[in-house]
This record gives structure tokens, sequence and C-alpha cells, in this order.
């Protein structure tokens, strides 16, 4: 397939920029899903658009068989490269849109907004679809989408910094890396619900020098209704949308919805 634009560069820095994501809670979270949706605890959990694999190696380590899918060969390898020596994880790089597997799984995963890069309410109904013929029967499927009101009033046209430049204590040693920077600027266009990224990334080099690297990425806005129409349109039942891990309700100002949807049969 060919490859997901906008997640080359940022692959090699992508962990450290998202590192204030706590992906041990939101396990946590997923597996209160678990306990709360299903008979039993599934066996085998794809993780879509597993990324640099945060979500699929939490699961791993928790006793799930895991698949990892994702468009991206450069996230796919940052993935590979974090679970070397981890029997339970076979990665695909897959387009999530018309993505194939072996058989089914017990629940699916799609975390950090990753269905937001997905453009067109035809590719997210596409995608729906293919979990629920990769699902068990009432198996379970928890994603994520960023929220109308996070593109109007959090990405709007706004620009940010990240960076990472940290400095660690190892016992007695103390390490440093070499520094990350990453400009950020969105452009959201209320009509289309299109929001453009455009990021710059500094890489420092060994020799003190910075390596400049450019993505440009396009994330969609979606409604709560169209959501809702494309998860009915798949045969998908939703359960339930919350604003955090605690199962929350979301309000005006909530910039994450959490899904839970079951597979009809
Ligand atoms: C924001 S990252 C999230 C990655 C991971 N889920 C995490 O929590 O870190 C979005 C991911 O979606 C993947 N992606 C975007 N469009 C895709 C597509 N059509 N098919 C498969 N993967 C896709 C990208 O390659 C990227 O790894």
């Amino acid at each position: 397939m060919s490859d997901c634009e906008g997640y080359s560069a940022i692959a090699r820095v992508y962990d450290r920029l998202n590192a204030e994501i706590d992906y041990a809670a939101w396990a946590d979270f997923v597996e209160a899903c678990f306990d709360r949706f299903l008979p039993k605890r599934p066996e085998l959990v794809l993780d879509l658009a597993c990324g640099t694999g945060s979500m699929t190696l939490q699961l791993a380590a928790r006793g799930y068989d895991m698949i990892g899918v994702d468009g991206s060969a450069d996230m796919l390898s940052e993935a590979y490269s974090r679970a070397l020596g981890q029997p339970r994880i076979l990665f695909l790089q897959q387009d999530m849109r018309a993505f194939e597997l072996y058989g089914t799984v017990g629940a699916v995963t799609c975390c950090l907004d990753s269905l937001n890069y997905l453009l067109a309410l035809d590719d997210l109904a596409r995608c729906f679809s293919c979990v629920h013929n990769y699902l068990d029967p009432d198996g379970l499927f928890l994603f994520d989408m960023n929220t109308p009101y996070k593109f109007r009033e959090v990405y709007g046209n706004n620009a940010y910094v990240l960076e990472d430049e940290l400095i660690w204590d190892e016992g007695e040693e103390t390490e440093e890396r070499a520094a990350v920077y990453c400009g950020w600027q969105n452009t959201f266009h209320p009509d289309t619900g299109l929001c453009e990224f455009d990021l710059s990334l500094f890489e420092e080099l060994p020799d003190g020098n910075y390596r400049r690297s450019d993505e440009h990425q396009t994330e969609r806005c979606y409604s709560m209704e169209e959501i809702r129409t494309a998860l009915s349109g798949a045969r998908m039942e939703l359960l339930g949308v919350w604003s955090d891990y605690a199962f929350s309700v979301p309000d005006r100002t909530t910039e994450r919805w959490y899904f839970a949807a079951r597979a009809k049969k």
C-alpha cells in the first residue's frame, strides 16, 4: 500500500513529543470497558492505526495477543523496534479503510484521534464496516475522536511549540538527550471541517547542528450525528460516549470523545 502521508520524519520523535499521554491509564480504561461490556476478557485484540505501538504494547504486557495495523511504514518500524522480543504482537501495514485480518478478534482499539485522519465520511463508514467484519459477534470497538469544540476553539488557527530536551537520572548517572523542537501551525476550515497541521521538526544532531524536516497532516472534524450515523450504517451499536477514563459525561468543552460500540450479530 502507499504510505500514510505526514508520518515520516515525525515517527522518529513521535513518542517523545507525546510523552504526556498516559497510556497505562488509557489501558486501564480499555480494560474497564472490557469488564463492563464483554462477557469475558478478549484473547485477541486489534489496535487499529497503532502508530508506534503505545497501546499495543500496554495491552500485550497485560496478556492479550495483539495485532497492530497502521498505514505508515515509519511508525510501524518504531513500533516493531519497541516490541522486539515480544511474541504476542503481529504488526501489519494496512489501510484502516480496507484492512484484512486472518480471522476475527474480540475487541478493537483505535487511539489518539486516528479516525480524524479519515477525511471523508465514506472513509469513516468503510473503516467502521471493516471493524464490524473482523469483530466477533458482540465484540467491542473502543475509539476516540477530537470534538468539534477542539477543532474550533483549541486548534483553530493557533500555533504551538512542542519540545523535548529531557535530562533524566538513571541511578547515579545523569544522561542528556538530544533536543527536539516541533513548531506546529494549525489552519482550520470550518466550511469543510478540515484542519491542516503544518509541523516543522528540529532535531539536534551529535555535532550540535539541527536537522529540519517538515510534515503536513490533515484531520477532519466529525459531528456526533455523523459518527452515530456511520456506526449504525456499519451495524455497530453505540454503547456510550465519555469525556475521560472515569466515564464522565461529555459537555460543551469536551476536547476528546471516548466511544464504546458493539458489533451487532
Ligand atoms: C495520531 S497517530 C496515533 C497512533 C497511535 N494510535 C497512538 O495512540 O499513538 C495516527 C496514526 O494513524 C495512522 N493512519 C492515518 N491514516 C491511516 C489509514 N488510512 N490507515 C491506517 N493508518 C492510518 C498514522 O500512520 C498514525 O500512525
